[in-house]
């Protein structure tokens, strides 16, 4: 297909797929402010890099497909974490626990700081640092990473639940409109 746009190509063959142009006629702040409206959970996501911890707050999380058992994330191009991911063949993904808000502050900033509290995390034996206190992680083998726009699409293959939802720290924590909340019924 022939553009009129001056840089749609060179965009695609830098992402290596199919990016549509930004035909799109909205501004950043009208995205940003309509995505900031969206509810999510809060995820941390772990692997080994060289034998160093990594980790990254994520609310990009999504379930994927139950036949075969797959989740997705987004990573940014500019995360420090990206070169590891790439590197790596398995994470773990934390759904944070209304308690753990602390734990998603940590993991969202400096990357020097994020396992710098021993007391906070430990090795698998599988190779992936774990986070205490997280009502359910999932260890995931990586199955494909596609460069979509500015962020890669993640899609991981589930091999492992841990749960301990019915313990007292199971709520979830929840991220809307650039803040975290716990959940509220409103039904019966
Ligand atoms: C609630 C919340 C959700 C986030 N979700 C994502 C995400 O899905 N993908 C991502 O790459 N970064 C996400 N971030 C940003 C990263 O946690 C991190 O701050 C950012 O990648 C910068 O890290 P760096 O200094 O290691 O590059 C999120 C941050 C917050 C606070």
């Amino acid at each position: 297909m022939i553009s009129d746009q001056p840089n749609a190509g060179s965009a695609r063959e830098l992402a290596g797929v199919d990016v549509p142009a930004d035909t799109s006629g909205i501004t950043a702040e009208q995205y940003r402010a309509a995505m900031r409206h969206y509810p999510t959970g809060v995820t941390v996501v772990t692997l080994r890099h060289d034998d160093n911890p990594i980790g990254f707050t994520a609310s990009s999380f999504a379930s994927l497909s139950l036949d075969p058992p797959l989740i997705s994330f987004n990573i940014a191009h500019s995360s420090s974490s990206i070169r590891a991911l790439h590197a790596s063949d398995s994470v773990v993904i934390h759904f944070l626990g209304e308690h753990q808000r602390h734990v998603a502050q940590r993991f969202a900033r400096s990357a020097d700081q994020r396992f710098a509290d021993q007391s906070l995390w430990t090795w698998l034996d599988t190779g992936e640092p774990v986070l205490y206190g997280t009502p359910i992680w999932l260890r995931v083998t990586i199955h494909q990473l596609i460069p979509v726009g500015d962020h890669t699409l993640v899609v991981g293959l589930v091999n492992r639940v841990e749960d301990v939802t019915d313990s007292p720290t199971g709520a979830p924590l929840l991220y809307h409109h650039g803040r975290y909340h716990r959940p509220t019924p409103i039904d019966e």
